[in-house]
């Protein structure tokens, strides 16, 4: 039995990412964690090995394929993981200017919220089929199930990751590997400063970070919050789509650039 569990955790640098990393340190915990910029984690860091762990930070863009393989095989060489969290991620869509993304921005969110996660949850999930141990938890979003219009592609990358972590978790049902699927609602993060318009059900990043780490802990394989929305988006799922635009036009919203001094 080894002494240590292994945690990785993609996107920690702050928000969500950084809210689940500071609930899953603790004494006997290593967590390797990566952002692209990881200038100012210095805080965080001395947050989680007060709490008992150990930490490793890299440098990595996820949506930069051979880097991010490169780091997850130099970390596997070392020592088994047991937990992969795919957390990174971009949000974008209509601007304050009305207009969509450009299709360039549109690929390049894809490459990081779904061709990253798909790529990485692939060369993790034939590790931990060898080893026969591992869990590997994708952060979706209730976008999947929503289609917003001022964010298609944003809702697209969402849908495809819960699509490709339902089909995942049956593949790896022969092996003692978990695949654990998390729908959030709103969380006030750095891409919710973005969001100009209604964010029902808002809540901070440390209660969406303990109410995932609740649910994974009582063995849920599919953790959705809050609710009230998820059931309010199987309803309207079912609805023929002009009415459908018409409930939802109270929600419609807009999507603001930030500046670097808003950056948080
Ligand atoms: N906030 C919400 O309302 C909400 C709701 C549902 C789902 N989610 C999902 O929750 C996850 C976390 O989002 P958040 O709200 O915490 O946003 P956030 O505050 O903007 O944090 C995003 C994190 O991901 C990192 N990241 C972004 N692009 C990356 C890349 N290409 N390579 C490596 N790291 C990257 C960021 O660091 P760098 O920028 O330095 O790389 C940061 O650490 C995302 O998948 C998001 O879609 C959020």
């Amino acid at each position: 039995m080894r002494q240590q569990q292994r945690i990785l955790i993609t996107g920690a640098s702050r928000g969500l990412g950084a809210s689940l990393a500071r609930r899953l340190a603790g004494q006997g915990i290593h967590l390797d964690l990566c952002a692209r910029d990881i200038s100012n984690v210095r805080e965080l860091s001395e947050t989680l090995i007060s709490l008992g762990s150990t930490v490793a930070w890299a440098s990595v863009d996820v949506a930069d394929i051979p880097s991010v393989t490169e780091w997850i095989e130099t970390i596997c060489s070392q020592v088994p993981i047991d937990m992969l969290v795919l957390n990174a991620g971009v949000f974008d869509g209509r601007g304050e200017d009305g207009a969509l993304e450009t299709p360039t921005r549109a690929a390049a969110l894809l490459g990081t919220n779904l061709t990253s996660a798909v790529v990485v949850a692939l060369t993790v999930a034939e590790k931990m089929r060898a080893q026969n141990y591992g869990h590997i938890v994708f952060v979706s979003s209730l976008a999947s199930f929503a289609a917003h219009a001022d964010a298609p592609t944003y809702s697209a990358s969402k849908a495809g990751v819960t699509s490709f972590a339902r089909a995942l978790r049956e593949d790896l049902a022969s092996s003692n590997v978990r695949v654990t699927l998390i729908h959030p609602g709103h969380i006030a993060t750095q891409q919710t400063q973005q969001h100009i318009g209604a964010m029902p059900g808002l809540v901070s990043s440390e209660v969406a970070a303990d109410r995932i780490v609740a649910g994974m802990r009582r063995g849920k394989s599919e953790i959705n919050f809050p609710w009230i929305l998820r059931l309010g988006l199987a309803c309207l799922a079912i609805l023929p789509w002009r009415l459908r635009a018409k409930l939802n036009q109270p929600f419609r919203f807009q999507v603001r650039n930030l500046p670097p001094s808003e950056r948080s």
